[in-house]
């Protein structure tokens, strides 16, 4: 059998050395253990990496709504959440029922992590949950956060500080306890109202009486960090007027002081793009390389997990000719498998396809090198890669249980004498709230799959105004019928030509 040449090989090898990685933070949650763990301000790229590595320990998270949405959506679905956000208007929990689910939780042994949005310590209450806990013998842990009082203005470019114009800042509550709001503070202090947004019109009134001049910058940012972040300028004397008109929706604070028009920096906030929905729980290279600062809401659909039972007849599989891994998870899959059937790279004999530069990587880890590569991470190219080395050969295609993939039909058109699949990881759907449309321009497909995903969490979502940027062909066809406004075939094009295309599209 003639075996073709490496094709695009050289460009993509993994470097021998590996990524420099940080080691681990030293976090462990013991059975009966509450951590305190700080959420962020929203964005889960805002976590800590201690925070994470709690919740990955987790048995249970009882979690905030405020700062915590968009971290539970990429939790693995196998950790038990309960939910006791406080929604506006409508309280369904109250403090004494948080901290009694959370004493049980740990009486019963869980390992329980507790997340609060930003700072557990910052208007969260956490100190409270923490003594009530601690009285009752069960220990507390705690992981700070990024508190919003610090990340909102920030996100929104003002210095909360600033040699010159701003020597000091406070984080008040725009109400206190009693529904009143604070004293003024001295002016050279920038101000970061927290809860404000409702007491704001009597919080700005008291500020200008109080002798804080009417043209003081002001500026009201709204679920920083996060795809719907929105920030309103103005001075204490139209602030109130200019959030009102657009409708500054919770979390929002209010942030009042010389640097709070955003001019006393170089830093310019992120502009507000509409948000990309990544329906696959990895965001693949081909993603992250095409977003252009556009942000990205994480939705996976569906997970990959390992097979109920060992796989097919490893013997015929080692005896073929060529193995084609055509993802990461499949990557993982075979890998996860051969080590269960106690075999290790030596047993691997056939020539190995991998398709994208991430599988090739994942291969790599266990010493096995992909003799081809297909580098626009389609499967399109598969049989052109391996070339006149298909002819007559047999070949296995790893990949999920019940995969409907016309790979292996199209290897055998192409000239092989038999194409069969195997299936190494099963994959299923999960549950993930709907986002918030308005803010989102564009939909990832890394299948075809994925886009019936969708089309049975969201029916309602307004296709028609959206964008399906998709991996293949298949997905794109997939996405053209399901009624989306525009699609991309992201193999199809490199990034460089795409950028200005987008740019266009989007308006
Ligand atoms: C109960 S306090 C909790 C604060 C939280 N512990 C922290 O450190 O950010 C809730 C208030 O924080 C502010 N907030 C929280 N997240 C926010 C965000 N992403 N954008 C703007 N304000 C936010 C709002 O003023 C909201 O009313």
């Amino acid at each position: 059998l003639a075996i073709s040449t490496p094709v695009h090989l050289m460009q993509i090898l993994p470097p021998l050395d590996p990524a420099p990685q940080l080691p681990d933070p030293p976090v462990l949650v013991r059975p009966g253990e509450v951590w305190l763990v700080g959420a962020g301000p929203g964005d889960p790229g805002l976590l800590t990496r201690a925070g994470m590595a709690a919740l990955l320990q987790a048995d249970v998270v009882v979690h905030d709504r405020l700062g915590c949405e968009d971290i539970i959506a990429i939790l693995p679905p196998a950790i038990r959440r309960i939910d006791v956000g406080k929604v506006p208007g409508a309280s369904r929990w109250t403090q004494e029922a948080i901290e009694a689910v959370l004493l049980a939780e740990a009486r019963d042994g869980q390992r329980v992590v507790r997340l609060k949005g930003g700072d557990p310590f910052v208007f969260g209450r956490g100190m409270e949950e923490a003594l009530h806990l601690e009285a009752a013998g069960v220990p507390v842990r705690l992981v700070p956060g990024v508190s919003s009082a610090l990340a909102g203005p920030a996100l929104a470019g003002i210095a909360v500080t600033h040699r010159d114009m701003a020597r000091a800042f406070r984080v008040a509550t725009g109400r206190d306890r009693h529904g009143d709001v604070p004293e003024v503070p001295p002016e050279e202090e920038t101000l970061v109202y927290l809860m404000g947004v409702s007491a704001m019109e009597e919080l700005v009134a008291r500020l200008v009486a109080q002798g804080r001049p009417e043209t003081t910058p002001a500026a009201v940012v709204s679920r920083a960090s996060t795809y719907r972040q929105t920030v309103v300028r103005g001075t204490l004397a139209d602030i109130v007027a200019r959030a009102r008109a657009a409708a500054v929706e919770a979390p929002s604070l209010l942030v009042v002081g010389a640097t709070a028009g955003g001019d006393a920096g170089v830093y310019t906030p992120r502009p507000a793009l509409p948000a990309v929905v990544a329906t696959s729980a990895r965001l693949p290279r081909l993603l992250v390389a095409r977003l252009g600062g556009r942000p990205v809401v994480h939705r996976p659909l569906a997970e990959s997990a390992p097979l109920d039972g060992p796989p097919a007849d490893w013997a015929g599989v080692l005896t073929a000719d060529w193995i084609v891994v055509p993802s990461p998870p499949a990557a993982e899959g075979f890998l996860r498998e051969l080590r269960r059937s106690g075999r290790d790279a030596r047993a691997v004999r056939p020539r190995l396809a991998a398709i994208g530069e991430e599988t090739v990587e994942v291969l790599a880890r266990a010493c096995l090198s992909a003799d081809v590569a297909v580098v626009d991470g389609t499967q399109g190219g598969v049989a052109a890669a391996i070339g006149a080395a298909l002819v007559g050969a047999h070949i296995v295609v790893v990949g999920a249980a019940g995969s409907t993939s016309t790979l292996p039909a199209r290897l055998v058109a192409a000239g092989a004498a038999r194409a069969d699949r195997m299936a190494v990881y099963t994959r299923r759907a999960r549950p993930a709230a709907e986002p918030h449309w308005p803010a989102v321009g564009a939909v990832f497909f890394a299948s075809p799959s994925a886009v019936e995903l969708m089309a049975a969490a969201w029916p309602a979502a307004p296709v028609a105004t959206l964008e399906a940027w998709c991996v293949g062909e298949s997905a794109a066809r997939r996405a053209a019928e399901a009624g989306f406004g525009a699609v991309v075939d992201l193999a199809a094009t490199t990034p460089a030509d795409t950028q200005g295309e987008w740019e266009v599209a989007l308006g």
